[in-house]
């Protein structure tokens, strides 16, 4: 079972408490290995408590994967580090597999890894701060726009709005919004705003979108969406 919270593509999180009931269910099947990919452990909103399964059902070790990396929290995507813990046999194979494909990740890239995890964490109040705003601003912008409606995420950096109310309509520019791939191609041009299809993530209708760029473009970028939206018929 792969597990991803704060999600990509919903930013929706798990609780301590969801997390002890998916536990529950895997403890019935032991042939199940976890995977948990926790790289948005740091980008969370309104006092959120991140969690993770090896943590709140350590019972599960022994078949639980922790994978996390510094690209999100410390904005070091180019830097091509992530990593794992867990048991002994899979961390193994896992480095026999690397050692014969990649070697390694680079030296340089460790240890500017190390450097941002035993670093100081407190940049990421302000940034996180930045980023709630960004969401706020953003959903708020979705859910006024007709045909869209988005939850509130509690992490990561990405809404996922619903866009069941702008199927089976037409767009401004006369394209036929006949499903979730058709709304991002309109999208894309008519306002020049790039998102993702949830049909990428099998979850239709619907589309992805990422708040992880500068507040002018994102102002810029919702009211393109609001406009599109009321010219569709
Ligand atoms: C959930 C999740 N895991 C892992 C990654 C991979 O990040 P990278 O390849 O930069 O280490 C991403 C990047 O978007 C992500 O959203």
């Amino acid at each position: 079972m792969l597990l991803n919270s704060p999600s990509n593509p919903t930013g929706a999180a798990y609780t301590a408490e969801d997390l002890k009931g998916l536990a529950e269910v895997l403890r019935a099947h032991p042939h199940a290995l976890i995977l948990t990919d926790d790289m948005y452990e740091h980008i969370v909103y309104d006092d959120f408590k991140f969690a993770t399964i090896a943590e709140v059902a350590p019972d599960l070790y022994d078949r639980t994967l922790t994978m996390n990396g510094v690209s999100k929290a410390y904005a070091m995507t180019g830097w091509r580090i992530g990593y794992a813990a867990g048991p002994e046999k899979l961390i193994k194979a896992m480095a026999k597999v690397m050692s014969q494909t990649t070697s390694n990740p680079c030296s340089v890239s460790q240890w500017a890894s190390v450097a941002a995890l035993n670093g100081p964490h407190d940049f990421l109040i302000p940034r996180n701060a930045a980023f709630k705003k960004r969401r706020d601003s953003m959903l708020a912008k979705i859910n006024a726009a007709p045909g869209l409606t988005a939850p509130t995420p509690e992490g990561a950096f990405y809404i996922f709005a619903d866009c069941a109310g702008l199927i089976g309509k037409t767009s401004a520019g006369g394209m036929a919004l006949s499903d979730d791939l058709a709304v991002c191609e309109a999208l894309l041009t008519e306002a020049h705003v790039a998102v993702v299809p949830g049909t990428a993530f099998g979850a239709a209708p619907g589309f992805r979108l990422s708040y992880a760029t500068d507040d002018a473009a994102l102002e810029e970028a919702g009211q393109r969406i609001a406009t599109f939206c009321q010219g569709a018929r």
